[in-house]
């Protein structure tokens, strides 16, 4: 049973921490979790932190059971111009969450469209509830995806099925999303929190180097070429023989006992 260390609530989201997995819980029920200015500097500002602080290992990031997010804050937006946009760079802050260096898993319930469904994709896994809903239905309101779609779920469902959301707005299920790669696992709504936690309590268990090494060897495979990718992954793995949760690792396996790793 997971207990709760430490508890923060800002205007728009709801942190707790359990030893070295943090929930992070999106909370502006009245827009269905909209991304609005106010939501994105508070959930920056509590966030990116949890990266520094050493105990921190695992980030689940969740909605309601309603809306993980329905996406950037139509009302909000609606009335913004290019110039002003353009020099404040809108929307490209989000973009620090996703390059943040420890895993980050998205347990997502009812709607993630638009930019919520980008800010899923920014995790490092998409765990989804049966009511989850994924969508890029920006085409309805005159634009296009602005925080990543077009590039990240073409790379992770494929050109076909990326078009299709894209160009028509639809949304698709939770069952279509685990066919096209998009989601890792579909849970019952009401053991979804239950089983992200698990998950990231699971992956907070091992060495903290080796978890953030694999999880970036793995993010580099949209990037690089094979040859590059081999050699980015083979010099990860070297580096690791320089950390004592390698020795412990290893050793606990031949003593045949549970290892006791310590991030170092
Ligand atoms: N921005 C602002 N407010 C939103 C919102 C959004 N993206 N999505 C929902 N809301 C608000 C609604 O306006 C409504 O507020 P009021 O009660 O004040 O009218 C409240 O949340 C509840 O929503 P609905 O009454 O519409 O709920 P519903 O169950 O009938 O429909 C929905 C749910 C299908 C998700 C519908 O709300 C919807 O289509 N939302 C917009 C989805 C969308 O187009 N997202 C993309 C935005 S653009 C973008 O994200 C750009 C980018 O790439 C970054």
């Amino acid at each position: 049973k997971l207990i709760i260390r430490n508890f923060t609530m800002t205007q728009c989201i709801k942190i707790k921490h359990y030893n070295k997995v943090v929930l992070v819980t999106l909370n502006r029920p009245e827009a269905l979790n909209a991304l609005n200015d106010e939501l994105r500097n508070e959930f920056l500002d509590k966030v990116l932190p949890l990266e520094k602080n050493s105990n921190t290992q695992c980030i689940v990031l969740t909605g309601s059971e309603k809306a993980f997010a329905a996406g950037a804050d139509i009302k909000e937006m609606s009335t913004k111009n290019y110039m002003e946009n353009y020099y404040n760079d809108m929307l490209s802050d989000w973009e620090k969450f996703s390059k943040m260096r420890i895993p980050k898993i998205a347990a997502v319930n009812g709607f993630a469209l638009g930019g919520g469904c980008e800010l899923a994709m920014m995790c490092d896994l998409i765990i989804a509830g049966k009511s989850a809903k994924f969508g890029q239905p920006e085409i309805k309101v005159g634009v296009i995806p602005g925080m990543g779609g077009s590039q990240r779920l073409t790379k992770i469902i494929g050109k076909s099925k990326a078009m299709d959301m894209i160009l028509t707005g639809r949304m698709m299920n939770a069952d279509e999303a685990e066919r096209s790669g998009l989601v890792t696992r579909v849970i019952e709504d009401d053991n979804l929190i239950e089983e992200a936690l698990s998950m990231a309590t699971t992956i907070a268990s091992y060495g903290k180097a080796s978890v953030m090494m694999a999880r970036e060897t793995v993010d580099r495979a949209l990037e690089l070429g094979l040859t590059e990718g081999l050699l980015f992954e083979k010099r990860l793995f070297l580096s690791l023989f320089s950390t004592f949760d390698q020795k412990e690792g290893m050793k606990a396996f031949m003593e045949k006992r549970p290892p006791k790793f310590t991030g170092e």
